[in-house]
């Protein structure tokens, strides 16, 4: 769990902490469950989507997620914004880098499942799109599965993205449309 991505607040974040109020998170939390349930494999090739504006425990149901497959499964899983994987792979250019740029693409690449967070967020210069690129064409080669989460609907997706990773992503992906209010402004509320 050390080498996860998960961090502060988001340690918390499991299946069973999520707090179901309408059919619909009903119905994302067991999407999400289901999906790195027993049949979980690490060349499955699908993917999950999830996609809707802030606060609606997008990321918490993603490092559920990852959460359950390094526990449950005991494979390596990792969560990470997209802007996160493209400042490490641009880190790896610079003369006292610590790490080359083959060595971080496997670090997301490779992991048996990757959760890639805030997609399309301050993002999205043609170098970056090509970046990420490398490491969703890895994953898809390898037919690992990924899961997306995105305040950005399908159409502004793929510009943020660029039609190839788009493309790739989109393959065999199922879409969670998180649509309900707030959890930061419900527990403001509740305060
Ligand atoms: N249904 C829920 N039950 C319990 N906690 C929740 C629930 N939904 C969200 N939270 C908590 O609320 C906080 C905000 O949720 P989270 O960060 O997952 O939202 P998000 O959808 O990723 O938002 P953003 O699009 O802004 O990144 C987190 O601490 C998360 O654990
Ligand atoms: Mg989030």
């Amino acid at each position: 769990m050390r080498d996860s991505g998960i961090t502060g607040r988001y340690v918390e974040a499991t299946f069973d902490s999520f707090a179901v109020a309408t059919k619909e998170q009903q119905a994302a939390l067991e999407v999400c469950r289901a999906f790195t349930g027993p049949a979980f494999h690490a060349d499955q090739g699908n993917g999950l989507w999830l996609i809707g504006p802030p606060g609606t425990g997008k990321s918490h149901l993603g490092a559920a997620m990852v959460g359950d497959v390094i526990n449950r499964h005991t494979k390596r899983a990792y969560i990470a914004s997209a802007r996160q994987i493209v400042r490490r792979l641009r880190a790896t250019w610079r003369r006292d880098a610590s790490e080359n740029e083959e060595e971080v693409l496997e670090a997301f690449g490779l992991p048996a499942l990757l959760v890639l967070d805030e997609v399309g967020l301050g993002f999205g210069t043609e170098g970056e799109q090509i970046q990420l690129l490398d490491v969703i064409d890895l994953r898809y080669t390898l037919k690992r599965p990924t899961v997306l989460l995105s305040n950005l609907n399908a159409p502004l997706l793929r510009t943020a993205l660029g039609d190839r990773a788009f493309d790739r992503l989109r393959e065999g992906a199922r879409t969670i449309v998180c649509n309900w209010p707030s959890h930061r402004g419900a527990r403001l509320s509740t305060e």
